[in-house]
């Protein structure tokens, strides 16, 4: 593949006027062939029309002759430099779903490129398989097959084997959606809930909790810990040449003890008394009493199970990534599970709910908001729960449980609320070119409060829903394996003669 965008660029892109009819614009993109036009204002370039634009424009019924092009473009679009690297356009292209990128030098418009080129240029190019294209954080390489999920970054749909996640959180219990990823459809009776009943009240390995609980360990280093323990405790053995099924049901167990570990932990580490599992309860109603000795409310209990339906599972994100590389080499569950709980605990990933707490009680009051956000952005400081690695669009799950936060209700909500708009207006001025929207992580971290969660439990209480994805991966993997074993390409000095 050519090393600059220049040589494979279109020299002479269709320009055109934003006061220029849209209709104009079809028939000159009609004539000449091309998926898009740059509009240009003097010597800048404004915004891109593109066949969607058009296709947006035509379903909204408006009369092409009568509307100018600058109501239809995407204005301040992405644009590139003669120079840059065309493995890097096509990244850009299929994380923001763009077909078209103008390519300027300074301000002047030069060309334009467009995925097909790319594409052609790629597949003309040398193959050379020891040197692997660019791919910083494996994003958008494919690393294998799952039935589990699906995520629709552009249109924002997160898909759980075949039935939309915000469908089921509405109707469906935590226990119904793991057994529809366990078994791929959705339990007709309560046999899965009291199958997963049953292993949350399995006894625990007291002694080594007490340990842990003892020193002070972060939640999540301790819980990874208490995972790979409680596999040590029940003698849990590698899985390479034993049957798929018998990893099946010590996958289920050690998803199952995950909300007994968190609670046990965090009770011992306040000198407290583990409250025994009540294999008559759901999931989410145990938990929280487990936690706090007491039953919890009925809307608090629903709402943390929904949460949990929304965080049961999600792709091939870091954790369940750690659970598979795990699981592939033949290791037992227990390892693999201690795995994704460690990189479950970094906040770009499951870290991310307590810092959205630590970040409002920052802001305090409302008028301090846009100050405060002012000057994160300055400091490059990341915003906590907003922005996706695979969403271009609104996470559904930050919808879900925005609607959830508000029907609680609570002092958080007008805060939160303000916090979010003047984030999301603040982000999209400063990066025009990343579609950056609130995460799950924002409104997660407002129900699981309302719901009585210790704001150092969220990443434990995340864990505790994506055990059962993490749960499904490692048997889907030990279904069809085969040891992931990427590559990497080497810059480290030449050999050096002895
Ligand atoms: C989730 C996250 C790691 C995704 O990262 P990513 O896909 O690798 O996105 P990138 O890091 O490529 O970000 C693209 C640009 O947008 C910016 N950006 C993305 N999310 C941002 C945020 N929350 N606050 C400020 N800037 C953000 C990045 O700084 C980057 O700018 P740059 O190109 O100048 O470096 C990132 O959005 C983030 O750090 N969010 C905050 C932590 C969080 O909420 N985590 C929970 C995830 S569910």
């Amino acid at each position: 593949m050519e090393e600059h965008l220049e040589e494979i660029m279109n020299r002479e892109p269709l320009v055109v006027a934003p006061e220029g009819s849209l209709a104009a614009a079809a028939a000159a993109m009609q004539s000449r062939g091309v998926g898009a036009a740059v509009v240009v204002d003097g010597p800048s370039v404004a915004g891109i029309l593109t066949e969607r634009d058009l296709a947006r424009a035509a379903a909204a019924g408006v009369r092409p002759a009568d509307v100018p092009v600058s109501s239809w473009m995407t204005a301040a679009p992405l644009t590139m430099s003669p120079a840059d690297d065309p493995t890097e356009a096509i990244d850009r292209m299929l994380g923001c779903h763009f077909r078209h990128i103008p390519v300027c030098d300074g301000e002047r418009l030069v060309g334009i490129v467009s995925l097909r080129r790319l594409v052609r240029a790629a597949s003309v190019g040398k193959v050379d398989p020891w040197t692997p294209g660019s791919s910083r954080g494996l994003e958008n390489v494919v690393v294998g097959e799952t039935r589990l999920s699906h995520i629709d970054g552009a249109r924002g749909q997160l898909v759980l084997s075949g039935y939309d996640a915000t469908v089921l959180a509405r109707d469906r219990s935590f226990e119904d959606v793991w057994g529809l990823l366990h078994d791929g459809a959705l339990p007709e009776g309560e046999a899965f809930a009291r199958r997963v009943a049953r292993l949350r009240a399995e006894p625990l390995a007291v002694d080594l909790l007490v340990a842990l609980a003892r020193r002070p360990g972060a939640p999540m280093a301790q819980l990874q810990a208490a995972i790979a323990g409680t596999g040590a405790a029940w003698t849990l053995r590698p899985w390479y040449e034993r049957e798929p099924d018998e990893l099946a049901e010590e996958a289920l167990r050690i998803g199952a003890i995950v909300p007994a570990l968190v609670a046990a932990l965090w009770r011992l580490g306040r000198g407290l008394e583990p409250v025994p599992a009540d294999a008559s309860l759901g999931h989410a109603a145990d938990y929280l009493r487990m936690l706090h000795g007491v039953s919890a409310g009925g809307a608090e209990v629903r709402a943390l199970d929904r949460y949990l339906v929304l965080a049961a599972e999600h792709g091939m994100n870091a954790s369940t990534f750690t659970a598979r590389v795990i699981a592939s080499t033949g290791a037992d569950v227990a390892a693999a599970f201690a795995g994704a709980a460690g990189a479950f605990a970094g906040p770009l990933h499951g870290g991310a709910p307590s810092l959205v707490l630590d970040m409002l009680d920052e802001i305090e009051k409302p008028e301090r908001a846009p100050d405060w956000l002012d000057e994160a952005l300055r400091g490059k400081r990341r915003i906590m729960g907003f922005g996706h690695r695979v969403y271009r669009a609104e996470d559904p799950r930050a919808a879900c449980l925005r609607e959830t936060a508000v029907e609680l209700g609570g002092d958080r909500i007008e805060l939160a609320r303000l916090v979010e708009e003047e984030a999301l207006r603040r982000l999209r001025a400063a990066k025009p070119d990343r579609a950056l929207y609130t995460n799950v992580e924002f409104w997660a971290a407002i129900v699981l409060e309302r719901v009585g969660v210790p704001r150092e439990l969220f990443t434990s209480t995340f864990a505790v829903a994506r055990a059962a994805g993490w749960a499904s991966h490692v048997i889907e993997q030990a279904h069809d394996n085969r040891l992931i074993r990427p590559t990497a390409v080497y810059r480290g000095p030449e050999v050096t003669p002895w």
